[in-house]
């Protein structure tokens, strides 16, 4: 069965390590596309999406290892430039290959990333940037066909984002880096991973400023070299965590996290009644009465939205009313569902959920819908009434490596129920 049983009671304490950022090496392993040689990224975590990346990458011709939580990408001097849609809906981050392919190749083909179960996930910013240095977007059979003009070089321009969006900033930085000229990303996505990735960009050669500021400059350069890259921290791994302590705590401690890439979420942990330490690579938690407090998701630095499930159900054992508003995406309230069939108190009202705590949550079979409800579903369950099931697990581990075993380390009772099967259908977030 794909499904994680989790059971109820025990107190939570010890400590456990945020893995590499999801968000981040799967991105850094599509930047491998711009250096022929071989790069190495470590601490990449164990987890389903990094394995779907690497096989995009091997279809475009690049010998992908793992040891460990070490990738090596040893990139050819030719490389493929289209991905087919068996692979890329299964990964929609797979279009972030776009930009380092038209970068390095002067074109590329990927299909159109399937649908998602988030709501709308565009892909019209990519493509307006794309545009805007210079490349011919054609639309043939379902795939995104990007060239750059007479198939040599992008060219250096200013783009302003009308939204800042992570996917777009990424795809945008990897073509803008051998762009001829100067090129301005101004209201870009400012979120840790974009830091990450314009740091290795830069050990590769390109001539990055500005990321995580709200404007990034890249000055084009003619080739890049292959590099040894270490992926930043799971800030949303480690958030999940942080969650679960002042739900459940005890003490936890999480390690392997920049504090500052979680400084709301922290501030909204506290402001809600958890005990809060934060170290140099860590942040302690501890669970007390929880009050209710008012959260908005916005892009870094505001309140991440892979976050909001997990303080759904946080808010849910609060005492009083709070109210959630998600302004990321626009279908990212389905475990609200599920939470309210365990017994919580939330309605949703077009882009807000206002949850009344706190309620006694009953454990019950329920389904992960995506890759944070399942893990806040987990989470409901630790502090449920008698054992809960969550089903679908296979969304979980595309984003938490080992998620059953570390909590369990820290005295959770949580365990998988059978091997967890591949997805059974596209999925994609
Ligand atoms: C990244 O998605 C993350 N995924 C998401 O994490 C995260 O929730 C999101 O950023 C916001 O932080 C990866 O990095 C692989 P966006 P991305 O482009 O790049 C709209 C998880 O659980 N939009 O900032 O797709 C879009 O529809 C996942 O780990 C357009 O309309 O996020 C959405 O409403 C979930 N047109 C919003 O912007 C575009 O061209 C945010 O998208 C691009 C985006």
């Amino acid at each position: 069965m794909d499904a994680f049983e989790v059971l109820s009671g025990g107190t939570l304490s010890g400590a456990v390590c945020a893995s590499g950022a999801k968000n981040s090496a799967l991105k850094l392993l599509a930047a491998s596309l711009l250096a022929e040689g071989c790069t190495t990224i470590r601490n990449v975590p164990a987890i389903a999406d990094l394995d779907a990346m690497g096989r995009v990458l091997a279809h475009l011709g690049v010998d992908v290892g793992r040891d460990g939580d070490v990738v090596s990408c040893d990139v050819p001097a030719e490389i493929g430039c289209d991905t087919p849609a068996s692979l890329v809906t299964r990964l929609r981050a797979s279009i972030v290959v776009l930009g380092p392919l038209v970068s390095r190749c002067g074109h590329a083909r990927v299909a159109q990333p399937g649908g998602c179960n988030l709501g709308n996930r565009g892909i019209d910013l990519h493509l307006w940037g794309l545009a805007q240095l210079g490349a011919e977007i054609t639309l043939e059979d379902e795939a995104v066909v990007a060239r750059a003009p007479q198939g040599g070089r992008l060219r250096g321009t200013e783009l302003e984002l009308p939204y800042a969006s992570v996917g777009a900033t990424e795809n945008l930085l990897m073509a803008a880096v051998t762009a001829t000229g100067t090129t301005r990303i101004l209201n870009p996505a400012r979120e840790p991973e974009i830091v990450d990735l314009a740091g290795m960009l830069s050990q590769m050669g390109a001539r990055v400023a500005g990321a995580g500021s709200d404007e990034i400059v890249i000055d084009g350069v003619d080739a890049l070299e292959p590099v040894d890259h270490t992926v930043v921290g799971d800030r949303i791994e480690a958030g999940t965590y942080a969650v679960a302590g002042a739900l459940a705590g005890g003490e936890i401690t999480v390690e392997g996290v920049e504090p500052a890439h979680l400084a709301l979420v922290l501030d909204k942990l506290a402001d809600a009644g958890a005990a809060v330490t934060l170290g140099d690579r860590s942040v302690t938690v501890a669970g007390a009465p929880l009050r209710a407090v008012d959260v908005v998701t916005l892009p870094f630095p505001g309140f991440p939205t892979d976050l909001q499930a997990a303080f759904l159900v946080l808010l849910s054992q609060a005492q009083g009313t709070s109210m959630l508003t998600e302004n990321v995406f626009d279908g990212r309230f389905r475990v609200v569902d599920q939470l309210v069939a365990m017994g919580a108190d939330v309605s949703v009202e077009a882009h807000h959920a206002i949850v009344r705590g706190p309620c006694r949550l009953e454990g019950a079979r329920v389904a992960a819908p995506d890759l944070r409800a399942g893990a806040a579903l987990v989470l409901a369950g630790l502090v449920a009434d008698g054992p809960t099931v969550v089903t679908q697990a296979h969304h979980i581990e595309r984003g938490y490596a080992d998620l059953p075993g570390k909590l369990a380390a820290l005295g959770a009772g949580v365990r998988r129920l059978g091997a967890v099967e591949a997805p059974p259908a596209p999925t994609g977030v």
